[in-house]
C-alpha cells in the first residue's frame, strides 16, 4: 500500500491508474478505523480494480465547540488494517494540502444540509460536501463508498453528486454493528463501560419502533411516542432527535406507508452518537 500525502502525489498515481484503464474505488473516512470502515474497504475491492482510501479528519465539518482535536487518531494501527485488506493507496493529506490559506469556495447541499445532524451541528453538512467534493476530484473515482450508519450525509451527498453531475457511482454499505447491537463508530471510544451499556438505549429505541411497524401501526407521531417511552429508560442518554424522515430529502413524514428513514442522535456520556433503521414500504 502506497501512502500518498500530497495532491500532486495522488493526481498522479490517479493518472497512472486511468492509463492502466482500471476502474478506481474511494473509500473516503477521518481514520479511527473499526470494522464499519472496512466493509466499505472491501466493497470497494470486490467492485473495483483499486481501492483509494482517505484518511483526512476534515476540520470544516467539525464545530468550535466539537472534538475536532480530540477526535481519535490511530495512523498506524490503520495502516495495518488497510494493509491487511489489499489497499492499493491510502490518501492522508494534513489540513493545509486540503485549505491553503485563502480557501474560500464551500459546497451547501440546501436545504437539507441543515436538517438532522445538520440542524443539530450547523455547517457540518457544508464541511462534509466541500471536502467530499475536492476528494472526488482529486481521486476521480467510479465508484465511491459510505455506510448508511450516516443515513443524512448520504441523502446530502447523493444530491450533490446529481447535482453537480459527479461522473461517479455512490455506493451506500448497511451498518455494521456490534454483537449487542451497537453500531460502530469511531466515537464508541469515548464511552466508559458505564456509558457503553447505555448506548445499546440507541439500537433499542429504533428496534421497537420496527416492531410496532411491523405490528401495524404506521402514524409517525404514534411511532415516535413508542420510541421516547423506550428513551426513558435511560435517563442519562439525552436525546439530539428521533424523527420518522424522507430518506432523499429528510423532511419529516406523517406516516411510514411508503417507506422512511427513522433516525436517532443523542448525547451519551462525552459522545454523540448517531443510528437509524431504513423501513421499507408497507
Ligand atoms: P467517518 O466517520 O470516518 O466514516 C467514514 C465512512 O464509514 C462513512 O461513509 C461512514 O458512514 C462509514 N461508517 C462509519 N461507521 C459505520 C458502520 N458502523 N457501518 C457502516 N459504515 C460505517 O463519515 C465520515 O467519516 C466523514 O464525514 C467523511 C465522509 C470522511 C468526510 O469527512
Amino acid at each position: 500500500m502506497q501512502i500518498v500525502r500530497t495532491i500532486a502525489e495522488a493526481r498522479a498515481v490517479v493518472a497512472v491508474l486511468r492509463a492502466q484503464n482500471k476502474s478506481i474505488g474511494l473509500v473516503p473516512t477521518m481514520g479511527a478505523l473499526h470494522q464499519g470502515h472496512l466493509s466499505l474497504v472491501r466493497a470497494a475491492r470486490a467492485a473495483c480494480d483499486a481501492v483509494v482510501v482517505s484518511i483526512f479528519v476534515n476540520p470544516t465539518q467539525f464545530a468550535p465547540s466539537e472534538d475536532f482535536s480530540k477526535y481519535p487518531r490511530t495512523f498506524d494501527a490503520d495502516c495495518a488494517l488497510l494493509q491487511a485488506e489489499n489497499v492499493d493507496f491510502l490518501f492522508a493529506p494534513d489540513a493545509a494540502e486540503m485549505y491553503p490559506p485563502g480557501a474560500a469556495t464551500f459546497i451547501a447541499v440546501e436545504p437539507m444540509g441543515d436538517r438532522l445532524d445538520g440542524a443539530s451541528r450547523p455547517g457540518h453538512f457544508r464541511g462534509v460536501a466541500t471536502v467530499v467534493a475536492k476528494l472526488f476530484n482529486i481521486v476521480a473515482p467510479s465508484k465511491a463508498f459510505f455506510g448508511q450508519k450516516d443515513a443524512a450525509q448520504v441523502a446530502v451527498l447523493r444530491r450533490m453528486v446529481r447535482d453537480l453531475n459527479f461522473p461517479l457511482e455512490l455506493v451506500v454499505c448497511p451498518t455494521v454493528r456490534e454483537p449487542d447491537g451497537l453500531a460502530m463508530s469511531s466515537r464508541n471510544r469515548y464511552l466508559s463501560p458505564e456509558d457503553r451499556r447505555s448506548a445499546l438505549i440507541l439500537h433499542r429505541t429504533l428496534r421497537h419502533i420496527e416492531d410496532r411497524v411491523a405490528s401495524g401501526e404506521v402514524d409517525s407521531a404514534q411511532l415516535i411516542d413508542v420510541g421516547l417511552g423506550v428513551l426513558a429508560d435511560e435517563p442519562d442518554v439525552r436525546l439530539d432527535y428521533l424523527r420518522i424522515v424522507d430518506p432523499d430529502t429528510l423532511e419529516d413524514l406523517p406516516d411510514v406507508k411508503n417507506g422512511a428513514l427513522l433516525a436517532i442522535a443523542a448525547h451519551v456520556g462525552p459522545a454523540r452518537l448517531i443510528d437509524n433503521i431504513l423501513i421499507p414500504p408497507r
